[in-house]
């Protein structure tokens, strides 16, 4: 008796972990269904138009998109007299017949800038000169197309003081403002944000940058919201460090973008030909719980999740890192990973 029992109990528990394991289809349920803030990702026409699968996820899953390099000072700002608009108007386009929302990203940056800007002389007027007609070309060019920009992305260092970029040099600590009142300047309805890494995993720089940035919101800066990055890890931070994050963002009255969402299982760089099931599984529970999570703060305080990568093989953190990694909800082949199926089937 005992024996048919346990056989019985067996057969039960692998005949639901064989259900678990079924790969869910992409065509029953869109992502943006089970929520009711923005999804979104970082979208590639070429590879839009290169891969079925790819175009079919992004026009099905998400209704938000930001660009992952396309927008940034070097391909925006290639020279001081030139702008380039071509990929990026493109892009505008494209939201625009589909109803995506498009997320500007990002316009004062110390990384991916162009060599005129990096050697750009002159005194503090000419550099504010220079910031100014950088950030009032390109969001007046995209005004009513572009709803939303990161006007300044990843100024503070680790321990809180600010970053010693080329804006902080020559404008000193009084860029920020000035770079958020030029974005206003140039489209008010535009919503702005502060957008930086490690604000999750660092309470003292998230409090830093808090406080930096409440002190400017006294004083009237126009700032709506702050970009959370959330480059994570399946095992850290742990996930009340994620509540307490998003938590403590929204009550400084800011709207809260989690804006490059991906869960990396790998962060010993070690030789992987392909995921570990057991990872994947604590991937998807993770990636459940940062929905979840957003999904209960006040509505008034969503701007959206967006996930930095489609499929594993667009991820960043396998040529910036140099790392086997299978951060995002999509496999290699664009099939539905048990992160993606999770999402779909408890949100
Ligand atoms: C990354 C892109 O994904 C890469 O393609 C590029 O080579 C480097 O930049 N924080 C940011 C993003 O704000 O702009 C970065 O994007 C990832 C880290």
């Amino acid at each position: 008796m005992l024996g048919a029992v346990l056989t019985i109990g067996i057969l039960f528990s692998s005949a639901c972990r064989e259900e678990e394991m079924t790969p869910c289809s992409i065509q029953d349920k869109r992502l943006v269904d089970g929520v009711d803030f923005y999804c979104g990702n970082v979208v590639d026409l070429n590879r839009m138009g290169a891969n079925l699968d790819y175009a079919r996820i992004v026009n099905t899953q998400f209704n938000s998109v930001t660009a992952e390099n396309i927008m940034k000072p070097a391909f925006l700002h290639p020279s001081e007299n030139l702008f380039h608009w071509t990929e990026a108007d493109q892009l505008a386009d494209y939201c625009a017949s589909h109803s995506k929302r498009l997320h500007g990203h990002t316009l004062i940056w110390h990384q991916q800038l162009p060599p005129w800007m990096l050697n750009f002389r002159g005194d503090q007027t000419a550099w504010e000169n220079m910031m100014r007609e950088h950030i009032f070309q390109i969001v007046n060019h995209f005004k009513g197309k572009v709803s939303s920009w990161d006007v300044v992305n990843e100024a503070f260092n680790d321990d809180g003081t600010l970053r010693n970029s080329i804006w902080k040099k020559n404008l000193g600590s009084s860029y920020l403002e000035k770079a958020f009142q030029y974005a206003h300047e140039a489209d008010p309805a535009a919503k702005l944000f502060y957008n930086d890494y490690s604000l999750v995993i660092n309470p003292v720089k998230r409090k830093a940058v808090l406080s930096f940035l409440n002190s400017l919101k006294a004083k009237g800066v126009p700032i709506d919201g702050i970009g959370l990055q959330m480059h994570l890890f399946n095992g850290f931070p742990e996930n009340v460090e994620i509540s307490n994050a998003i938590d403590e963002v929204w009550k400084n009255d800011y709207l809260v973008h989690i804006s490059e969402l991906d869960i990396s299982i790998n962060p010993f760089s070690q030789a992987l030909d392909k995921a570990p099931q057991e990872e994947l599984v604590r991937q998807a529970e993770k990636y459940l719980y940062i929905f979840k999570t957003y999904d209960r703060i006040h509505a008034s305080y969503k701007f959206g999740i967006t996930i930095w990568g489609v499929g594993d093989r667009d991820s960043w953190i396998r040529y910036f890192y140099n790392r086997a990694d299978f951060p995002l909800l999509f496999d290699d082949n664009y099939q539905p990973k048990r992160a993606y199926c999770k999402l779909i089937a408890d949100l």
